[in-house]
């Protein structure tokens, strides 16, 4: 997938702004608080709906106006694809594909493929369970149409149900009910903890590789799902389901008296081990970086699989916090990627080797391509 053209309007810092990308690497480079993650943030925003830094809408129109529009160009298995995205104050959010009006935001999901790579990725492989499953829901909602779906379904009925388990242990009514939620319950938290289990699989073929790659086979990595039940082998979807249904039977007086919901995939983790240890507790920070570089890595090569096309990359001001053979291994790992890069000098970039390289320079809310190539 290659984008070609942004447009902004009112978004962030930008009161009105054009950009044409290259196919290959993209440096936007330009001192702090001058406006690059703001168009890294964009453009994420037109392939997942959400921004990574606010849940809110508002904080992305201009201040003092109410409204803000993204247009992006983008060819996508050599389709051209055009994403018009307004949000404003009075109206709310809409979505045109194509020309086409959608009803939902999430119909973009899948539209377009980007990953975002940030030194808050680290976060992935050091922070709390619920990080990583955000990590995996982002994941498979851009290669599943059905798991978002699910999901939604799915949380749903985990939020009805912890409210009925609150007002249960006080009232008959909300406990009776409870037990035809379990059923819905297992069934979509079977499908979900099956379909988790294997983007894990998937991703951790991809991880090993990498990781022995960087490390010259010094170093192995794991990953490994936890989720309600123990799993050694490969399980079907039924099996989940099953085991949900039977923990949810055997633990509902549990869940009463405790007022929470207790099974489930939304209590869901990942384990990633480096030589058999957890990572979060026995890595040094460097091994914590090169674990996140390398899960990048795998995502990319897993969306690829399944789209059938690389998506595309941002990397926010993450170059300076490698080293340089990280550098190197993950520009390496990056042809045929297109890449759009932040940072806050003009980059000596080191083995770019033939690749196409664009230089943008970032100033106070303005993207000034720069002429000379490299
Ligand atoms: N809604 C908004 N309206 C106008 N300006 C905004 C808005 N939101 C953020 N900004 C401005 O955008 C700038 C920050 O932009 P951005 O985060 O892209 O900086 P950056 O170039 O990535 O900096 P750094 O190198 O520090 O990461 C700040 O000056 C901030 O005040
Ligand atoms: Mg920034």
């Amino acid at each position: 997938m290659t984008i070609q053209e942004l447009e902004l309007f009112q978004f962030r810092n930008y009161k009105k702004q054009n950009l044409s990308l290259e196919e290959g690497i993209n440096i936007l480079y330009g001192q702090n608080a001058q406006g690059k993650t703001n168009i890294l943030e964009a453009l994420y925003i037109s392939s997942t709906g959400k921004s990574h830094r606010t849940n809110n809408y508002r904080d992305l129109i201009q201040y003092g106006q109410n409204n803000f529009e993204i247009k992006l160009r983008a060819i996508v298995n050599d389709r051209e694809n055009l994403i018009v995205l307004r949000y404003s104050l009075d109206k709310g959010k809409s979505v045109e594909i194509n020309g086409i009006k959608r009803d939902k935001l999430s119909d973009i999901l899948g539209t377009l493929n980007m990953i975002f790579f940030s030194p808050e990725t680290l976060e992935v492989v050091k922070g709390s369970p619920a990080i990583r499953r955000k990590f995996l829901d982002i994941l498979l909602c851009q290669t599943d149409r059905q798991y978002l779906h699910l999901l939604k379904r799915y949380n749903t009925l985990i939020k009805n149900k912890a409210i009925a388990l609150k007002k249960g242990k006080y009232e008959k009514q909300y406990e009776e009910v409870i037990p035809v939620w379990n059923e819905h319950i297992s069934v979509n938290g079977g499908k979900i903890a099956y379909l988790r289990m294997n983007a894990i699989k998937k991703l951790n073929g991809f991880m090993k590789k990498e990781i022995h790659k960087i490390t010259d086979n010094s170093e192995s990595s794991e990953l490994v799902y936890k989720t309600f039940c123990d799993i050694n082998e490969e399980k079907d979807e039924e099996f989940f389901k099953k085991e949900l249904k039977k923990r949810l039977d055997e633990g509902f007086l549990k869940e009463i008296s405790n007022m929470q919901c207790i099974y489930g995939p939304h209590r869901d983790d990942f384990e990633i081990l480096l030589n058999n240890m957890n990572s979060r507790q026995y890595c040094s920070q460097g091994q914590q970086r090169t674990l996140a570089l390398s899960l990048i890595l795998s995502e990319l090569f897993y969306i690829e699989e399944i789209r059938g096309e690389k998506p595309v990359l941002l990397l926010d001001d993450v170059m300076s916090e490698l080293d340089l053979q990280r550098q190197e291994y993950l520009l390496r790992g990056l042809s045929n990627v297109q890449t759009i890069i932040t940072t806050t000098d003009e980059m000596p970039f080191i083995s770019l080797e033939k690749r196409k390289v664009k230089k943008f320079f970032v100033n106070g809310g303005r993207v000034i391509p720069k002429v000379d190539k490299n």
